[in-house]
C-alpha cells in the first residue's frame, strides 16, 4: 500500500472510520434520490441534479478553477430542450432559455483548484432532467490534465485475463447510451470492445425498468443491449432482480396488497427465464443488509420495502426462484461496504452459511468496491475476499471505482494531477493483484468497473465534486490506472 500516511486520517481510528462509513452510507442512500445524470464530458463547469422528483429538480452549476491563477468574476450560460428554470440562488440569473448566470460580489473569485456553485430549481416540463452543456469563459479552461507520461499503451484488458473483465454501461433511453447512433457512441463501443468482455447494465435491468406495471414487463431496452453484447462476444451480468432503492421500485409494487411471495417469485422467474442461456450471471438481491450504525436496521437487515412486506425470507425466495428459472445461471448476492471488516459483512457471511446449511442456492458474492485511493487497505480487501473463498463461493468485484478525492479529503484534487494519477494507478494495481492472489481461478467471477470513462462515473453527480475514478479518461484513452490494472493482470510491474 503506497498511500502516504497523512492521507489516511479518517481511517486511523475506529470512530473516525465509522463516521467515514456513515458518510458513505448517507451518500449512497442519497444516490437513490439522485437521478442518473452526468456533468459535461469536459470542461470546468458541471450541471448537476441535486434532487429530483416527478415534475422537477433542484440543480446546481459547479464552476471549478483547474488553473494556477484565480478566476475573478464569472458568467455562464446554458440552454435546455424542454426543462425550464423557475428560480435561482447564489447567482444573478437573466434570460429565459438560454439562461445566463453571473457571479455575486461574494462568490466571484475562485482561487486555483477551488470550486463555487450556485443553485436553481427547474421544471422538467414533461421531459427528463437534462444535462445541458454549460459555456462561458470560466468553463473554457482546460479539462483534466492528460496522463503524465504521454500515451499509455496497454493491451485490451480482457485479453490479459482468464476471467471476465467488465464495465457498467448506460443503454436504452438513458442519457449517454452506449448504443447511441453517433460518432461518440461508436467510439465508446470501440473502447468497450477493446478492453472488456462483460457488460453490466448500470440501470436498465432494475425493477422499474423491466417491470413497470404489475402485469407488464418491458424488455425492449434490455433486449437491445443483450443483442449488441451477443453480436460482439460480450457477456452480460444481470443487475439486479431485487433492490431496495426508492427510485427504481415500481410504483405499483409500493402499493401492492396481494401475495408478496407469489409476486416476487414471478418477478424473478419471468426475468431470469427470459434471458436463460443469454445472461449467465445475476445479482439476485442487492444491498439487503444495513450499514454499520444504521439506526433503522431490523436485526441487521436494511429496512427495505421487501423486508417490511416479507421479512428476511424475501432473499431466499428470490434465490430459489432464480435457480428454478435458469439452473445454469450463476447467482450472486451483491453489496457495498463489505470489504473493510464491517459488521455488515459478517451478517452477509452468516446468511451464506445459513443458505448453505439449508441448501438455498447461492453461488457468489459481489463486492461492489466503491472504494477510494486511501481506503480500504489491501489487507482488509484480501481478508474480505478470503472469507468468501473459504466458503467455496465465487467472488466478483462488481462495481469498482477508485476516486482520488475521499471523505477525509474531499477537495484534495481539483485537477487530475500526476500525483493523483500515480496513487490511483497503485490502488488499481493493488486491488487487482489482491484478487488474483486470494481468489483461486475457479472462483473468479470477474472484475467490473462502474462506468466507462471518468465523467461517466455516477460518483461525480453523487458527491457533486470533480473526480476521475475510472480507467479511461474522457477522450477514452488509457490512464495510468489502466496500466495499473494491466500490470496486476500480467504480473509485470
Ligand atoms: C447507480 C447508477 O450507476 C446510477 O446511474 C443511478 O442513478 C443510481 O444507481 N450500487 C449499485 C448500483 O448496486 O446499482 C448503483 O448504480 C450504484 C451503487
Amino acid at each position: 500500500m503506497s498511500t502516504p500516511k497523512k492521507a489516511l486520517p479518517s481511517c486511523s481510528t475506529r470512530s473516525s472510520r465509522r463516521s467515514a462509513l456513515n458518510r458513505q452510507l448517507r451518500a449512497l442512500s442519497i444516490a437513490v434520490a439522485v437521478a442518473a445524470l452526468s456533468p459535461n464530458a469536459l470542461g470546468a463547469c458541471q450541471h448537476v441534479v441535486r434532487s429530483e422528483w416527478g415534475t422537477g429538480y433542484v440543480g446546481a452549476i459547479v464552476i471549478t478553477n483547474p488553473t494556477s491563477v484565480p478566476i475573478n468574476g464569472w458568467s455562464v450560460s446554458w440552454r435546455y430542450a424542454t426543462n425550464r428554470v423557475t428560480s435561482a440562488w447564489n447567482a444573478n440569473l437573466s434570460g429565459s432559455n438560454p439562461y445566463t448566470a453571473t457571479s455575486l460580489s461574494w462568490n466571484g473569485s475562485i482561487p486555483p483548484g477551488q470550486s463555487v456553485e450556485f443553485g436553481f430549481q427547474a421544471n422538467k416540463n414533461g421531459g427528463a432532467a437534462e444535462q445541458p452543456t454549460v459555456s462561458g469563459a470560466a468553463c473554457a479552461v482546460s479539462g483534466p490534465t492528460p496522463p503524465p507520461t504521454g500515451p499509455i499503451n496497454v493491451p485490451g484488458l480482457h485479453t490479459l485475463a482468464a476471467f471476465p473483465i467488465g464495465v457498467a454501461v448506460n443503454a436504452g433511453n438513458e442519457p449517454r447510451s452506449l448504443l447511441r447512433n453517433d460518432a461518440r457512441g461508436a467510439a465508446e463501443r470501440a473502447a468497450v470492445e477493446r478492453h472488456f468482455d462483460s457488460l453490466t447494465p448500470g440501470n436498465i435491468m432494475k425493477m422499474s425498468y423491466l417491470h413497470p406495471e404489475q402485469n407488464t414487463f418491458t424488455f425492449a431496452q434490455a433486449d437491445e443491449l443483450v443483442n449488441y453484447a451477443r453480436a460482439h462476444a460480450l457477456r452480460i451480468h444481470g443487475h439486479t432482480l431485487v433492490w431496495h432503492a426508492d427510485y427504481q421500485i415500481p410504483n405499483w409494487m409500493r402499493s401492492y396488497s396481494g401475495n408478496w411471495n407469489t409476486m416476487l417469485q414471478s418477478h424473478v422467474r419471468t426475468i431470469v427465464a427470459r434471458y436463460a442461456g443469454r445472461i449467465g450471471s445475476w445479482d439476485v438481491v442487492n444491498e439487503a443488509f444495513a450499514d454499520d450504525g444504521d439506526a433503522t436496521a431490523v436485526n441487521g437487515y436494511r429496512n427495505s420495502l421487501f423486508l417490511q412486506k416479507m421479512g428476511p425470507g424475501y432473499i431466499q425466495q428470490a434465490f430459489i426462484a432464480a435457480r428454478a428459472a435458469d439452473p445454469n445461471a450463476v447467482l450472486y448476492y451483491n453489496d457495498y461496504n463489505i470489504e473493510a471488516g464491517q459488521q455488515k459483512f459478517t451478517r452477509v457471511l452468516a446468511m451464506v452459511d445459513d443458505f448453505k446449511a439449508r441448501n438455498i442456492p447461492i453461488d457468489g458474492i459481489g463486492m461492489q468496491m466503491h472504494i477510494n485511493i486511501e481506503w480500504p487497505s489491501t489487507t482488509q480487501i484480501k481478508d474480505a475476499m478470503r472469507r468468501v473463498v473459504q466458503r467455496g463461493l465465487k467472488v466478483r468485484i462488481s462495481e469498482l471505482d477508485i476516486p482520488v478525492n475521499t471523505f477525509a479529503n474531499p477537495n484534495r484534487y481539483a485537477t487530475f494531477t500526476a500525483e493523483a494519477a500515480q496513487r490511483q494507478e497503485a490502488k488499481y494495481r493493488e486491488v487487482v493483484a489482491a484478487y488474483l492472489e486470494v481468489v483461486p481461478a475457479n472462483l473468479r467471477g470477474g472484475i467490473t468497473v462502474w462506468g466507462l470513462y471518468d465523467s461517466d462515473s455516477w460518483l461525480i453527480a453523487l458527491y457533486g465534486r470533480p473526480d476521475w475514478p475510472l480507467i479511461l479518461n474522457d477522450e477514452l484513452q488509457n490512464k495510468p490506472a489502466t496500466r495499473g490494472f494491466a500490470s496486476a493482470l500480467t504480473g509485470v510491474p
